[in-house]
């Protein structure tokens, strides 16, 4: 056991400060979910409930093993978009067991815009739907939605990864062995009716399940019929006579009933493919975690520290720590699963780059899943470093993340700029999850950083720009920069699959792991180079 020993002095002022700062950013964060469950639309939400329909999470609760968690994605979609008129993109996306299957949850939320789809709504869709077939997760779908938003129906309709893509995704992941299921709690229109008609059990609820290719508007408009909207696609005409059904549910309550005995019958596979140990908290309570990573980015601190509140018995086997000393890698548990971790501690050198590229096809090796702990602003530039290569050894680094075939999870736990972001297992390298704390930042580059280069390059330009001119780019630079690298304009655009605080880390990831324990794993794509 290597256990790391802790120097924090949990009485200092930085401690208490960096504590004060976290909780701030924790209350913003737990406000802005609260309005995504249920602000700004009481009379949407009292006719929802009128109808005698539950609302979106009370429907997952219903499903879900009693006690057990639910790891929602992408709480905050569309956040600050949209006039705020679609919380969460009217969809909750999200991992649940059910007869202790996990199993990848998307469902509509009709008291958003009737549940129909923005971009981010099917962008989530899509993305919970990626994550279901790389984790082999079974999908239910709980369906409530008016189809797409037809204002925004250039966003949503036509392109490779629009609406279509969610249905190509339902009938590969079918054929590959995961069960499709839906339940039917509200009107399926249009494109939306092949939600239902793509799965492979449907269960439908009398009195507001609805399945039509055309609703009671397209109809009147192609034929001139007015139709009545039971008459025409409701729960009795799919289940007795089209077939488009199998189980009629007179409740949601039996509906769920029925869904859960779908599960129970399942003949799924629980094989395990870890080398799992018994688990064991850390010796280090993750809750001061807020005391010792400054929310500024630009305030150093030693990530050991970290990543002792986050391993099973603070217990981690550092590979070289005495060199390259700007990046941390080592081997640890959570939740009894084997993870080789990956963290910023400075600035990437060639030395740190190199020494990543090792570990990191080591793991490939030895098929242990790699944690990349995000705080980079970037390789480092200058002539020195040019001359030693840094081009060419980052490069080594970005290859090895981009080859690795082992499971890759992702934490942006301060900064995300430059090419640090792809060295470090950025969304582009596909991670199979990628979370970000409230105090991280994500951008080509600082704000700082950005001010500088392109006012330098007006400067230098062809036009002749007045002190003035340079000023107001100055200031315009910097607000966009430090507007569009805050967590929320990120997590707005599904560039991560949700905020959570840094107390939470351990046991998301511990969730994530466990759905990787049953895959069976990949070969490797490379020996282990000493570099
Ligand atoms: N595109 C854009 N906005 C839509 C919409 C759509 N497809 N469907 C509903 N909305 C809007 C409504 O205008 C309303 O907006 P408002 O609150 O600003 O007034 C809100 O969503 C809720 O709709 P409403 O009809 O009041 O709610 P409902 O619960 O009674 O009915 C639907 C919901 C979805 C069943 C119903 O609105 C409907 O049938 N919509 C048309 C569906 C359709 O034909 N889709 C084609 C997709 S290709």
């Amino acid at each position: 056991m290597t256990v790391v020993k802790t120097r924090i002095d949990r009485h200092s002022p930085a401690y208490t400060a960096n504590q004060a700062d976290h909780a701030a950013l924790a209350a913003i964060l737990r406000t802005r979910q609260a309005w995504v469950v249920a602000g700004d639309r009481e009379r949407e939400i009292k006719r929802h409930l009128d109808r005698g329909k539950l609302m979106v999470r009370d429907r997952i609760d219903r499903v879900v093993d009693p006690g057990s968690p639910f790891l929602e994605l992408s709480t905050l979609a569309t956040f600050g978009q949209y006039g705020d008129q679609s919380p969460g993109a009217g969809i909750v996306t999200g991992i649940g067991q059910i007869h202790g299957i996990p199993t990848m949850f998307i469902a509509n939320d009709a008291t958003v815009k009737g549940g129909t789809l923005f971009p981010e709504t099917v962008a989530k869709h899509v993305r919970a739907q990626q994550i279901a077939e790389e984790n082999r997760l079974p999908c239910l779908y709980l369906v409530d939605s008016g189809g797409a938003f037809l204002p925004l129906q250039d966003e949503v309709f036509p392109d490779k990864d629009h609406f279509g893509n969610s249905f190509y995704n339902q009938c590969r992941m079918s054929a590959a062995g995961l069960p499709q299921i839906s339940v039917v709690l509200g009107g399926c229109t249009a494109g939306g009716a092949y939600v239902p008609a793509l799965s492979d059990e449907v269960v439908i609820v009398r009195g507001i399940g609805r399945i039509f290719l055309g609703g009671p508007p397209i109809v009147k408009a192609a034929l001139k019929e007015i139709v009545d909207p039971e008459a025409l696609g409701g729960a009795e005409l799919h289940t007795y006579r089209s077939g488009v059904s199998d189980i009629l549910a007179e409740t949601e309550d039996q509906a769920y009933v029925a869904v859960r005995a779908i599960f129970e019958k399942m003949n799924w596979p629980r094989q395990s493919h870890f080398d799992r140990r018994p688990v064991r908290a850390p010796l280090y309570d993750p809750a001061e975690l807020t005391g010792i990573v400054p929310v500024d980015y630009k305030i150093g601190y030693d990530v050991h520290e970290l990543i002792a509140r986050i391993v099973d018995g603070s217990d981690f086997q550092e590979f070289k720590p005495s060199y390259g000393t700007t990046i941390v890698t080592g081997f640890a548990h959570i939740h009894g699963f084997p993870i080789g971790i990956v963290a910023n501690n400075g600035i990437l050198f060639s030395e740190s780059a190199l020494k990543a590229t090792h570990f990191i096809e080591m793991c490939n090796q030895r098929g242990t899943p790699l944690l990349f702990l995000q705080n980079t602003t970037g390789y480092m530039v200058g002539r020195q470093a040019e001359e030693a290569g840094i081009a060419k050894d980052g490069a080594k680094m970005v290859a090895a993340v981009a080859c690795s075939t082992v499971p890759k999870y992702t934490v942006l736990i301060g900064a995300s700029f430059g090419a640090g972001n792809y060295g470090m297992c950025g969304r582009g390298f596909h991670p199979r999850f990628l979370f970000a704390w409230p105090n991280s930042k994500i951008a080509t580059m600082s704000a700082d950083t950005a001010e500088t280069v392109l006012v330098d390059v007006r400067k230098g330009g062809l036009r002749e720009t007045s002190e003035e001119e340079l000023a107001t780019i100055s200031r315009e630079v910097r607000e966009q920069y430090e507007r569009q690298s805050d967590p929320y304009y990120a997590t707005s655009r599904l560039w991560d699959d949700g905020i959570i605080e840094p107390h939470q880390t351990r046991d998301v990831l511990g969730l994530c792991l466990s759905l990787a324990d049953r895959v069976p794993p990949e070969p490797g794509n490379f020996r282990v180079f000493r570099m």
